[in-house]
């Protein structure tokens, strides 16, 4: 099976437990992190339509629509069917209603180029097999001037954090994962995909690479939670 077929299973397979996992095993932080991510998108009156990649059960959509204006849309993408009706139950709030999910993959998402005035996206980057071509489509659907922003989990460098962080995170998640999700290959997934994934700054040359500018990374629990931030050049005044 292709990584992707792969990784579309594993999440239908653990949705139903996703949301209490992730709370459990970041303390609580998830939420604070998706407030900051949000946060640094910094959405305007005027924006109309932000795209949400790898949207699962709905967190981050359900995030940003707290702080959109009555107009705006939030289009959350995923390819997990199981992830999507979880993120359609939780709708039911007044929020929910700016919010549209749709099936589909984020490598080459279902959008016209220009559609959107931002684009986020939450613990997805792990999971991609091409981060080039990720970030090209995400430049490519988003309006001149427009944000992206980019939350992740990185291996952290720094001794003896590094240390504690490997024990917790690469020893204790995946045994938690079977005790809670009864899935422990998932939760050996999650930890696997943080230890080998790129350097943050990686990641930020990426991004630059697919022609974002004013690229920049915030930070967290040294450097073990990341912000990318980038934007989409203006257009040239002819
Ligand atoms: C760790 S979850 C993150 C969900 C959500 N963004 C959050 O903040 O909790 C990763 C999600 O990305 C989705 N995903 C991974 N690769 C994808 C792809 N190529 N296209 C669309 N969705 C993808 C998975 O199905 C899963 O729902």
């Amino acid at each position: 099976m292709q990584r992707q077929q792969l990784v579309q299973t594993l999440f239908n397979r653990i949705a139903h437990r996703y949301d209490l996992l992730n709370r459990i095993i970041s303390f609580h932080c998830d939420v604070r992190w998706r407030e900051k991510t949000v946060k640094a998108l910094s959405l305007k009156s005027s924006d109309r339509f932000v795209l949400d990649l790898g949207t699962g059960t709905g967190d981050l959509a359900l995030t940003a629509a707290k702080r959109l204006g009555g107009e705006a849309r939030i289009f959350g993408l995923d390819f997990s069917l199981e992830m999507l009706r979880l993120a359609q139950a939780k709708k039911k709030d007044s929020y929910g209603d700016k919010i549209a999910y749709i099936l589909g993959t984020a490598l080459d998402p279902p959008f016209k180029d220009e559609a959107f005035d931002a684009v986020m996206t939450a613990f997805v980057l792990r999971n991609i097999p091409d981060l080039a071509l990720f970030f090209r489509q995400a430049f490519r659907v988003l309006k001149p001037g427009g944000r992206l922003v980019s939350l992740d989990m990185f291996p952290p460098s720094s001794a003896p954090f590094s240390f504690l962080y490997a024990l917790y995170f690469y020893r204790l998640v995946p045994w938690i994962g079977a005790s809670l999700a009864h899935d422990r290959n998932a939760y050996q997934y999650l930890a696997d995909s943080v230890r080998t994934f790129n350097p943050p700054e990686a990641v930020g040359n990426m991004i630059q690479q697919a022609g974002f500018v004013r690229v920049r990374i915030e930070k967290f629990l040294k450097g073990a939670v990341c912000l990318h931030v980038g934007e989409k050049p203006p257009a040239r005044v002819p």
